[in-house]
């Protein structure tokens, strides 16, 4: 079966004054937004900007809003939302490229922030100890570290839209995975960064926008709870 809809694309510079441009776009039943984007840029008007690069939900790159959603175009079955009218725009909060492409920049200066690269304890050792599944490390961390930066959550989050100096949800996540790494050293600094009363996890008004969105399916109000837990009573902080 095909699908007809209409594509209603944020254009940015605006073109001949308008901040839409409207596409008619015929796809077969299992095609995505990102297919939709294609159709437009190689069939109708191949000035169109977007991003993407793995085209299976892996690298993170081609989110957008869709619908008012924040979601991967890749990922994002034209069929499932259910609406003939499909509009797509840039992702809010950062700085429009082109069209619906934006700069991730605000939300990689916040991820180095939060200290994301590993820092052993050992820096002598041979090789990385190798910690098991089923470790308390483990299974803490196995639910939260698949994310790919695309941007999604910090997009969604009502804190960062106000508050350019919040870390945001995705760079806490990450800053809490190092944390729970018995092999890392630099928890004491990064706990430091998280307790921030401008930027840190105190920011956080728990409204869940950022889990929501999530493509990775990672629980990013929890991991800030627990880092606000961790600094609330730091002897009792993490349970598997
Ligand atoms: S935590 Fe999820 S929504 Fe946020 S950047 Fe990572 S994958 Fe995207
Ligand atoms: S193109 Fe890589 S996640 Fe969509």
């Amino acid at each position: 079966m095909e699908l007809n809809i209409t594509v209603r694309l944020a254009r940015h510079p605006a073109r001949e004054g308008r901040r839409f441009s409207e596409f008619a776009v015929t796809l077969e039943e299992r095609m995505t937004v990102l297919d939709a984007l294609f159709r437009v840029q190689r069939g109708m008007d191949s000035s169109v900007g977007f991003r993407c690069a793995c085209r299976v939900g892996m690298c993170g790159t081609c989110a957008v809003l869709i619908n008012r959603v924040p979601r991967l175009a890749c990922s994002t079955p034209v069929k499932g939302l259910g609406s003939d009218v499909v509009t797509i725009e840039p992702l809010p909060g950062y700085p429009v490229i082109k069209d619906v492409a934006v700069s991730l920049a605000p939300f990689f200066d916040q991820w180095r922030r939060a200290l994301p690269a590993f820092r052993p304890k050992d820096r002598d050792a041979p090789a990385l100890v190798r910690i098991p599944r089923d470790s308390p490390f483990g299974r803490l961390a196995g639910p939260k570290r698949d994310c790919i930066t695309c941007g999604a959550c910090h997009a969604a989050c009502s804190i960062t839209g106000t508050n350019a100096a919040y870390l945001g949800p995705a760079a806490i996540n990450k800053a809490l995975l190092r944390i729970l790494d018995p092999r890392d050293a630099a928890s004491g600094d990064r706990l430091k960064i998280l307790d921030s009363q401008t930027s840190g996890v105190w920011r956080c008004h728990t409204q869940f926008n950022c889990t929501a969105v999530c493509p990775r399916g990672i629980n990013l109000t929890e991991s800030i709870g627990q880092v606000k837990r961790a600094l609330l009573r730091p002897r009792k902080a993490f349970q598997a």
